[in-house]
């Protein structure tokens, strides 16, 4: 028996990264998971393939999430093929890395879709799918980042979407308490995912550096990192968490700045 035999879950943006390790490890603990993609699909394939591979049960479905008419074929699938949800862990996120001066209408508009829009659709339609029969709690699990309560460069847009992010969270955890649902955000550091190359380009390498340099813990985070906290928070051990934002980070966030270069005083 796994942490979460006989649950369902949705992972959005699983195709890849913290979506694709927690998908897999949902799926190793006993979850029936929807694995759920964009364009990557050949890559979706291959995260069934490693869940049924270890036993679990496992199938794929596209969906663009800035379409709600996706968003509602999507759940409509899941309903048909399912029945239920226990557990939707809002996970896939996209954005075009520009400074404020630069952003376009649409840059915003898009980035607010995926990110936020998306979330509020997606609870819309699992909610009804939740706790029926008496399957025990439901889970929301939605994705924040460092950009949020940090600046980034060129991050502006998908940081304050991920602040709405945040506060919608608290806001699902106080509406839908009475239903038995808990909601709650994780907030990665900086975790080694193609985003993550993506945005640090060439400076990936020195900067994987300079992360482990200023990480109490020594290292840059993993995908692995976050699908822990994920199954804790989709798992009975967090029955009574709700509303809570949970940083996973080794600590980076503890680093104040300049005080980083007095570390012989130690
Ligand atoms: N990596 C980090 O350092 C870090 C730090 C803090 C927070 N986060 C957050 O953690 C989450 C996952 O990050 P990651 O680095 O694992 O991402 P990633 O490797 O870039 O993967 C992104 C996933 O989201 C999907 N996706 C992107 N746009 C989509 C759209 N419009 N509709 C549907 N699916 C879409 C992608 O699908 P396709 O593969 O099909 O394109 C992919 O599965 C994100 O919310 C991110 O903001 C990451």
């Amino acid at each position: 028996m796994g942490t979460l035999t006989g649950k369902i879950a949705l992972v959005t943006g699983s195709s890849r990264g913290i979506g694709q390790a927690t998908a897999e490890l949902f799926g190793r603990e006993g979850a029936t998971v929807v694995v759920h993609y964009r364009k990557s699909e050949a890559a979706a394939a291959d995260v069934v393939a490693r869940i049924r591979d270890a036993g679990g049960q496992s199938f794929a479905l596209g969906a663009d999430l800035e379409d709600p008419e996706a968003i509602d074929a999507l759940f409509t699938t899941i309903e048909d093929r399912l029945g239920s949800l226990d557990i939707l862990m809002a996970n896939a996120a996209s954005t075009a890395f520009k400074p404020i001066l630069d952003l376009k209408p649409h840059h915003i508009t898009r980035t607010f879709d995926v990110v936020f829009g998306s979330l509020v659709h997606m609870v819309q339609r699992a909610v009804p799918l939740m706790a029926r029969d008496g399957r025990g709690l439901g889970r929301i699990i939605t994705v924040s980042g460092h950009g949020t309560p940090f600046t980034l460069p060129a991050y502006a847009t998908i940081g304050a979407a991920k602040g709405a992010v945040e506060t919608l969270t608290r806001y699902l955890a106080y509406e839908l308490g009475s239903r038995q649902i808990t909601c709650n955000a994780i907030a990665p550091g900086v975790i080694a995912t193609d985003s993550a190359r993506y945005y640090m380009g060439e400076r990936y390498d020195a900067f994987d550096r300079e992360v482990t340099a200023q990480t109490p813990l020594g290292r840059i985070g993993s995908p692995d990192d976050i699908a822990r906290v994920a199954l804790f928070l989709a798992s009975p051990l967090s029955d009574f968490v709700t509303g809570q934002v949970i940083r996973v980070d080794g600590g980076l966030t503890l680093a104040s700045g300049p005080f980083e270069n007095m570390k012989h005083i130690e």
